[in-house]
């Protein structure tokens, strides 16, 4: 807490709110030739993924091959475990990219994103129990079916996958720690499960939201070229030539054909650090999360860190005594306890007085801020929220210019709550891209994509059912 006396203590360095705001403005502007060289690095650690296990970025093949036709047709169930939610969904895919989705919502606890492994999958197989119970059911309660429902389990986290209906977790990341699932078969674990619990189901399909983000998409739209999401964690996935995946050369694959790869950007320049440009505020988010040394970019950019990025800065201004002057602030210094929403909040503030930032600041933190505190507030989110749409606007960039898709321009799909909800996150990540390519970087649509994670999972599905009533 800060008292009178600090105010009038005589400090010769001590910086006042706008030059720190200089300070800060520095450190979070990335600048195009900036951009342009992390866009180098990029398409270089790609490469090297697609060549060899174990890079920082691990470009991991699904066992996606190419594009849907788009008259993939039946019924479905998909389960996703995200970030934030278990969904389980029912999808009837109706061909000519049509669809219907019925879902429910099961929301996850801290202490589920921790349990034991098994008791996590376990979960999800108990709701999507319940799911089929509620809506296959005759009037006796009995689940009477010719033959076993086909599933997709969206699970977005990385896994090695062999084939489309397995996939060995690599680490976990967006926070959860669940232990005993790290090294082992994902898809392996999930039908146990649903063994375990009768559930009669088939697992079909382990995909990532990203690879189901790309093929929902493609399925409605044909010039999708990258599914992206852009939500509590950040990743991408595109379609690669198998001929270019050098590390499943020995695979005994069609080398004609094409794979959905799941990049796993998120853990750009980990290891390395020579391409991004970190804060210390960046390093200590590093540091103290349950992942230290993982995934370097996706913790500069995604829902679940930009809050936090926020609330360092304003935890340094306070102990800085620049911030909040004899006020108590123990309720901004618990650690995540300032959610990426109230960037959004505060960057939507368009009143002269910021009357939104006033009533969140006293609301959930029982501070009062000045106007000029307010001011700071607004342009330090916009710091953040610009830096996060212009790193991404780097890793769609290396996608593209890999892909060479750069001249007859391309659609990119994404979907996540900071592409749908950020202010201004879509148009700065257009300006990126031009900043990047030039005026050709119009040529680069980004969209929101539809529900990857139910209907991607089920179109795969139904492709993988295809595939294997064709004896491949
Ligand atoms: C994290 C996960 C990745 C997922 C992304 C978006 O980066 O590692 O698998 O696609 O979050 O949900």
């Amino acid at each position: 807490t800060r008292t009178q006396d600090d105010l009038t203590r005589p400090s010769a360095t001590k910086k006042d709110m706008s030059e720190w705001l200089v300070k800060l403005e520095h450190m979070f502007t990335v600048t195009p030739q900036r951009m342009r060289m992390i866009v180098d690095g990029f398409v270089e650690v790609l490469e090297k993924g697609l060549a060899k296990e174990g890079e920082d970025v691990p470009m991991l093949p699904t066992y996606v091959f190419g594009w849907p036709t788009g008259q993939e047709k039946g019924a479905y169930l998909a389960v996703d475990l995200g970030g934030t939610n278990l969904r389980v969904c029912h999808v009837e895919l109706e061909g000519d990219g049509k669809f219907e989705v019925t879902q429910t919502k099961y929301r996850l606890t801290e202490e589920q994103k921790h349990a034991d492994g098994p008791e996590l999958i376990d979960f999800c197989a108990e709701c999507l129990g319940r799911f089929v119970q509620d809506h296959y059911a005759d009037d006796d309660g009995n689940v009477i079916l010719d033959e076993p429902l086909s599933l997709g389990f969206t699970f977005s986290y990385p896994c090695v996958q062999e084939a489309i209906d397995h996939g060995v977790l690599l680490r976990w990341t967006k926070g959860f720690g669940a232990p005993n699932i790290e090294g082992h078969d994902v898809a392996a674990m999930f039908k146990k499960s649903l063994a375990k619990f009768d559930v009669p189901v088939e697992l079909v399909a382990l995909i990532n939201d990203t690879t189901g983000t790309l093929i929902a998409s493609a399925y409605v739209d044909t010039a999708t070229r990258a599914g992206i999401i852009f939500g509590t964690g950040c990743n991408a996935a595109y379609m690669e030539k198998i001929s270019s995946i050098p590390k499943i050369a020995d695979k005994g694959l069609d080398q004609t054909e094409e794979m959905a790869i799941n990049c796993e950007w998120g853990a750009f320049d980990s290891s390395t650090h020579e391409h991004l440009p970190r804060t210390p505020y960046d390093v200590i988010i590093d540091e103290t999360s349950n992942k230290p040394g993982q995934q370097a970019f996706e913790k500069m950019i995604a829902g679940l860190y930009l809050g936090e990025v926020f609330r360092l800065v304003m935890i340094e201004l306070i102990d800085e005594g620049v911030l909040f002057l004899g006020q108590e602030t123990y309720k901004v210094e618990k650690p995540f306890g300032f959610d990426t929403a109230f960037l959004s909040l505060i960057e939507s503030d368009t009143t002269d007085e910021l009357l939104t930032v006033t009533g969140l600041f006293s609301h959930f933190y029982s501070l009062d801020t000045t106007i000029k505190e307010r001011q700071f507030f607004k342009r330090l989110a916009q710091l953040i929220g610009t830096r996060a749409a212009r790193l991404s606007a780097c890793g769609i960039a290396a996608i593209v210019s890999k892909q060479g898709y750069l001249e007859d321009g391309c659609g990119i799909a994404t979907d996540g709550s900071l592409y749908n909800k950020y202010p201004k996150f879509p148009e700065r990540l257009g300006e990126g891209l031009v900043d990047i390519f030039g005026e050709k970087g119009k040529g680069i649509r980004t969209y929101h994509a539809e529900d990857g994670s139910g209907v991607g999972a089920a179109v795969i599905a139904a492709m993988t059912k295809a595939r294997l009533l064709a004896g491949k």
